[in-house]
């Protein structure tokens, strides 16, 4: 048996959580390993970036920024992704490399080549087997985000205008590499997005 590496993406409120969880309990129950993780913050060092990207009040420079996520994603993938994947293991995880490429790239400060390219290095050429996007208009994820209690950190902070960025990169990134994407309609019923997941995956398992 291989390993799987399977990537959740999308804006937030799109609910990649929920289908991580189904997707981990479908492969569960057919015999399979799995390793439910995230970035940032997938690892004790992680949770220490994370904190810092997330909740740092005040100006981060984006390059600083940029590197913060590489450096979560560098540790994260040499002690936890790689190890599982080597042992057979299937890793579903929210949110990875094409997350820096549409988050830190949508600044229009930084070129979303260049974030590319120092996530890539950070991993030694990672790249997903499988990368499922949830799909989401802006105002519909952040009426989601609006009916939960939860503060926004700062990147959900942003404006809207931001957010359709991201939303715009990442259907950019999806039409690049259709082989490696699943682009989901996030608005759809969550069993009935699980089971689209479920269908594209069996052949890869
Ligand atoms: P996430 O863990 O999905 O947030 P939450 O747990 O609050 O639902 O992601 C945190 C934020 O980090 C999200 O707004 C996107 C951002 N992010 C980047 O900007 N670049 C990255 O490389 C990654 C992995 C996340």
């Amino acid at each position: 048996m291989t390993g799987l590496f399977v990537t959740f993406e999308g804006g937030d409120g799109a609910g990649k959580t929920t289908q991580a969880v189904l997707l981990d309990e479908w492969l569960t129950a057919a015999g399979r390993t799995v390793v439910r993780t995230r970035e940032p913050g997938g690892t004790e060092v992680g949770v220490l970036i994370r904190d810092i990207v997330l909740h740092h009040r005040g100006h981060v420079a984006p390059r600083a920024e940029a590197l913060l996520y590489a450096a979560d994603r560098a540790h994260h993938v040499e002690t936890v992704v790689r190890p599982a994947l080597s042992r057979g293991d299937v890793v579903i995880q929210d949110r990875y490399l094409d997350s820096s490429v549409a988050y830190q790239g949508a600044g229009r400060v930084l070129a979303s080549a260049e974030v590319r390219d120092i996530s890539l290095w950070a991993t030694g050429g990672l790249l997903p087997d499988l990368t499922v996007l949830l799909d989401l208009a802006p105002d519909l994820a952040r009426q989601r985000l609006d009916a939960d209690d939860k503060p926004f950190d700062r990147l959900e902070a942003e404006k809207s205008e931001f957010h359709s960025r991201v939303r715009d990169a990442f259907l950019g990134l999806a039409a690049a590499e259709p082989e490696r994407f699943l682009v989901l309609d996030a608005s759809e019923p969550a069993p009935e997005i699980a089971g689209l997941i479920r269908e594209r995956i069996t052949p890869l398992l």
